[in-house]
Order: C-alpha cells, then structure tokens, then sequence
C-alpha cells in the first residue's frame, strides 16, 4: 500500500518556469522545440486555459469539419485527432511537436499556452484561434478535480490547498486572470474567436454556428442538430473517443474522478466556503480591474 502510494507521488511532474510562468517540466524541458514550432498558414489553433471546455470545442470543430459525419470523428481518440503542442500523445510517448509535424494540412491543434508565449510563428502566419474561456470559479474546481485523477500533474492536495495554489497562479500553465485577459484583448489584433463555456452551455446551437462561420463552413440545420447532440455532455461522456476512457488508469484514474466530469455551470457552489467565496471575489475585483471582458456568471 505504502508502495503504490510512493510510486503515485513519483510520477507526478513537478513545475518549472519559463518568462515567470508555472509549467509542467517536460514543457520547460522542450521550450525551445516548442517556442520554434512551426506553423503553417491553414492551421486551426484551438486555445484554452486547462479545464475551460477544450475536448469540448475540439469535438465540435471537428464534427463541423467533417460535416457532422459521426462515423470520420471516431476515428482516433480526441487527443490522437488534435496533437496537444506543448505536451505529448499518451502512449507514443511522440511530442506534440512531432506529431503535429507529420500530420497532412490542414491541421487543428490544441494548447494551453499563454497569449505572450505562443509560438510566434502562429503570428507570423496570421492562423486561426479558437479561445474558450470558463469562470473562474468552475475552471478551478474542475482544475481540482483534474489533477486528483490525472497522475502526470502535480497533486493538488486538499481542497483549501489548491484553492490557494489556484489563487497564487503557481498551477500549470500560470494564472487564470492573465490568460484570459491575455487572450481577449488580442483578438482586437488577430484572427480569433474567443467563446464562453457559460454560453456554449446556454445555446449550443449559436456558438456552434460561430465556429462554423469563423470556420467558412456552410451546414444545414440537420446538420447543425446532428453536431449539436454528438457534443453534447451525456453523448461525449459515453463515447470512447472523447472520454479519454483510452488512456491507462496509471494515468487518468477515472475512479478518483471521470474526465467528462459533471460538466456544468456553477459547480463551485458545493464546493466553495462562504470565506473562501469572499477572498475570491476581492482578489478577483483587483486582477480584473479595467478589462472589458466580463463573465456570464460574474461573482
Ligand atoms: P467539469 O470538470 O466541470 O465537469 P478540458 O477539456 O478543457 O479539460 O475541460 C474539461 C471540462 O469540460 C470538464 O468540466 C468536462 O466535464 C467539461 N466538458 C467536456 N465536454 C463537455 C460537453 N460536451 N459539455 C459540457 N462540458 C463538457
């Protein structure tokens, strides 16, 4: 029992910084194959802070590029479909880098990176970005939640640990507040299309058909429909190529907590104290202050 604890704790990567910001330290590791990567002009570069809804968006994007043809989108497990640019493919142990690099055009690519460390060559070839973006307070406890099961992240400890590391920004990938405020108001300069959680989950119908017109992509309403169901919480939670149900419990220990977890809007409420609720908000006030980006949920 003592051994497994042990061998857990072991494999649990630990953080390191680049420009100040926490990652995971394969990343730190691999910065400058990363930092170097090369775009292409007709990649789709799905962004998100960790926990906003990315295999969500993923899903969407790709059922809207294969027309809604269910059958093409089971093809490969979500993380096989989009290479992950910073991290690596489970199991191939083949970084994102590669895997992206040997992959036909046009290619759709996840990553979690904060706006002033994406590879500039994404700029420099004016491609596509997809942002989603979650309140903060759900982001965190399904960020919590995450790194319980997710044996290759750091342990989150209890919950009024995390809650504090969360605040401090000392998690993977750095602080929630800059990362979407990054984001946002670069889409003033760029080509992105930066989507909520909270109104994906409102009307998934209209955000879908944003994506498809950022995407150029003219579908019928069946069509849409169609999309709209195989995306939805319960169909993705039920199919295998979506659910990360592929990857070893050594890995994602879905006993502890299921990757497509509850997927909903306001879960922080069971979760968070009335004090913990208070020192939230006022830390929020201050790093918010002055942006124009404003949440559905707002405090
Ligand atoms: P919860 O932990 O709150 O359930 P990511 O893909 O960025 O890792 O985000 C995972 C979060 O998005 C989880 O949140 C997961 O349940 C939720 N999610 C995934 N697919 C979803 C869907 N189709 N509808 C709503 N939420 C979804």
């Amino acid at each position: 029992m003592t051994e497994d604890v042990d061998f857990k704790k072991m494999m649990r990567l630990k953080l390191d910084y680049i420009n100040g910001i926490p990652f995971l330290q394969f990343i730190c590791k691999n910065w400058e194959k990363i930092w170097n990567f090369q775009a292409r002009s007709d990649d789709l570069l799905i962004c998100t802070y960790p926990k906003a809804g990315t295999t969500w968006i993923q899903e969407i994007v790709d059922l809207i590029q294969n027309d809604g043809d269910i059958k093409r989108c089971q093809r490969a497990p979500c993380h096989d479909r989009v290479p992950f640019i910073e991290l690596m493919t489970p199991l191939s142990f083949k970084s994102g880098v590669e895997q992206a690099s040997e992959m036909p055009s046009p290619r759709v690519l996840k990553s979690h990176i904060p706006i002033q460390l994406l590879p500039p060559s994404f700029w420099e070839h004016n491609c596509k970005v997809i942002y989603v973006a979650r309140n903060a307070k759900d982001n965190l406890v399904s960020y919590f939640h995450f790194g319980r099961m997710n044996q290759g992240m750091p342990d989150p400890g209890t919950w009024p640990e995390f809650f504090e590391t969360f605040l401090a920004g000392e998690v993977s990938w750095g602080p929630w507040h800059d990362h979407v405020k990054g984001w946002w108001e670069a889409r003033e300069h760029h080509r992105i299309l930066y989507l909520f959680y909270e109104d994906m989950k409102e009307n998934p119908a209209r955000e879908i058909r944003k994506v498809m017109q950022f995407l150029e992509k003219d579908l019928d309403e069946k069509i849409l429909e169609k999309i709209a169901h195989h995306s939805s919480f319960q169909t993705m939670k039920e199919n295998p190529m979506a659910n990360f149900s592929t990857m070893p419990s050594f890995i994602f220990d879905q006993s502890i907590s299921p990757f497509m977890r509850k997927g909903t809007v306001g879960d922080w409420k069971t979760h968070f104290t009335v004090a913990q609720n208070e020192r939230f908000n006022e830390d929020y006030k201050k790093k918010m202050a002055g942006t124009s980006l404003t949440f559905r949920t707002e405090l």
